[in-house]
C-alpha cells in the first residue's frame, strides 16, 4: 500500500493507494471516529458492485453503516439528489464528529463533499474513489459541489477530506472506456508538470489498461502526488492550482455541446482538450512543433479520442464554441485564462490568448472533422 499526505495545517490527511481498502475501510476509519457508526453515500451502480464488501469489513471493525444509494450519471449531481443526500443524512442523525462516507467515482464524491461541507455547518467526510478519474482527481484536493443548469461546479464549497482510501482493486470491475476516461486526467499530470513521467506513461499506459495492478498503483500514487502538491501551494486556485484545468476549457465546452453524456465522456473531452492546449501552444510557438502529436500519438496509442474528429455527431462551429468557453470559472475581468505549455511537462497559466487565433484552430480542427 502507498501512502500520499497532504499536510495542509490543521487539516492534513492521507490518501492511501492499494487493493483491498474498501474492505479494509475499517482498520483506517476506526482512529477518526468517535462512535462506531457511518453514514455512506453511493450509487446505485457502485452499491452492487461493493457496498457489501464495505458493510462487511466495517462490521469485522465494530463499526455499523447506514446508506444511501443515489441513481448513477451527472444528472444526480444537482440540487434535487443534493437536498435528498442533505435531509437523509439529518435523518440519519449524523452528528458533527461524525464521518460521512462517499464511496463512488466523481459525482458521489462532489456531492458527498459537499453535503458534509454545508450539513451542521460542517462535518467531516473520508473519500472511497472507485474510478480511476476520482482516485487522481476529484477525490484529493477538497473541491466539492454540484451543478446548476447553467454550468457544471458552478454551486460548492472548498471542504477537504479527512482520509481518502483509493481502492485499486475497484478499478478492476470499470468498463474499459470508463478507465481511459480516467486515464486523460493521468496524462494531464504528466503533461502539466512531469515529463518524465509522462514519458514512463508512453511506455507502460499499455499496461496499466490491460489491468497491471503495480503499474496502475504507481500512476494513482504520482498523480495524487502532485496534486497533494500543488493543493498544498493553492488551496483555493488562487494561482497555480489551475494548472490542474489543463484540457479543461476545451474539454467542458465540448461536453457542454455533446450533452454531458455517453457521447463524450468527462475525461475524453479532458484528453482531446490537452491535444487542443497543446496545439494552441505550438501555433503560439511556445512548444514544439512535435508536442501536439506526440500528445495525439500517445492518446491514439491508448484508443482514446484524441480529436474533435472522433467525437460522434454534430459539433457547432468555432463561434459557438468560444462562446461556451467564456462561460469557464477561469474568466477574470472577462479575460479567458488558459492553461498552455512551453513542452512536455511545463504548462503555465496565461491570459494573452488572441481570440482570432484560437478561432483559427478551432476551426481548423473542426474542419478536419
Ligand atoms: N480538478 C481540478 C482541481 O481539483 O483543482
Amino acid at each position: 500500500m502507498e501512502r500520499v499526505q497532504v499536510p495542509l495545517a490543521g487539516r492534513e490527511y492521507d490518501i492511501l493507494i492499494g487493493p483491498g481498502l474498501i474492505a479494509g475501510a475499517g482498520t483506517h476509519l476506526a482512529p477518526l471516529l468517535d462512535r462506531p457508526r457511518v453514514a455512506v453515500l453511493t450509487d446505485e451502480t457502485v452499491a452492487a458492485r461493493h457496498l457489501e464488501a464495505l458493510r462487511a469489513g466495517l462490521a469485522g471493525a465494530g463499526i455499523t453503516m447506514t446508506a444511501l444509494a443515489l441513481p448513477p450519471g451527472e444528472a444526480t449531481k444537482g440540487w434535487a439528489q443534493f437536498s435528498r443526500a442533505v435531509e437523509w443524512l439529518i435523518e440519519q442523525k449524523v452528528e458533527r464528529r461524525d464521518i460521512v462516507l462517499a464511496l463512488g467515482g466523481g459525482v458521489v464524491g462532489d456531492l458527498a463533499g459537499f453535503a458534509a461541507a454545508v450539513l451542521r455547518r460542517g462535518v467531516r467526510f473520508v473519500q472511497l474513489p472507485t474510478t480511476l478519474l476520482a482516485q487522481v482527481d476529484s477525490s484529493v484536493g477538497g473541491k466539492t459541489g454540484i451543478n446548476s443548469p447553467q454550468g457544471k461546479n458552478l454551486i460548492g464549497a472548498f471542504h477537504q477530506p479527512s482520509l481518502v482510501l483509493a481502492d485499486t482493486g475497484a478499478l478492476d470491475t470499470l468498463p474499459p472506456r470508463d478507465f481511459l476516461a480516467g486515464y486523460g486526467e493521468v496524462v494531464k499530470y504528466g503533461l502539466l508538470g512531469d515529463a518524465e513521467f509522462f514519458a514512463w506513461l508512453e511506455r507502460h499506459g499499455p499496461d496499466l489498461a490491460r489491468g497491471d495492478a503495480a503499474a496502475r498503483i504507481r500512476a494513482v500514487r504520482r498523480s495524487c502526488e502532485m496534486k497533494a502538491a500543488i493543493v498544498l501551494r493553492d488551496e483555493t486556485e488562487q494561482g497555480e492550482r489551475a494548472l490542474l484545468n489543463l484540457g479543461h476549457t476545451f474539454g467542458h465546452a465540448l461536453e457542454a455541446v455533446t450533452g454531458y453524456g455517453d457521447r463524450l465522456l468527462h475525461g475524453e473531452g479532458v484528453a482531446i482538450g490537452c491535444a487542443l492546449a497543446f496545439e494552441l501552444s505550438a501555433r503560439l510557438g511556445l512548444c514544439s512543433q512535435e508536442d501536439p502529436g506526440r500528445v495525439r500519438a500517445h492518446l491514439d496509442a491508448m484508443g482514446m479520442k484524441k480529436d474533435l474528429a472522433d467525437i460522434p455527431g454534430d459539433l457547432p462551429d468555432a463561434d459557438a464554441l468560444l462562446g461556451l468557453m467564456a462561460q469557464d470559472k477561469k474568466v477574470m475581468d472577462g479575460r479567458l485564462r488558459f492553461i498552455l505549455a512551453r513542452g512536455i511537462g511545463d504548462a503555465f497559466v496565461t491570459a494573452e490568448v488572441e481570440t482570432g487565433m484560437l478561432r483559427g484552430m478551432l476551426a481548423d480542427a473542426l474542419a478536419a472533422r
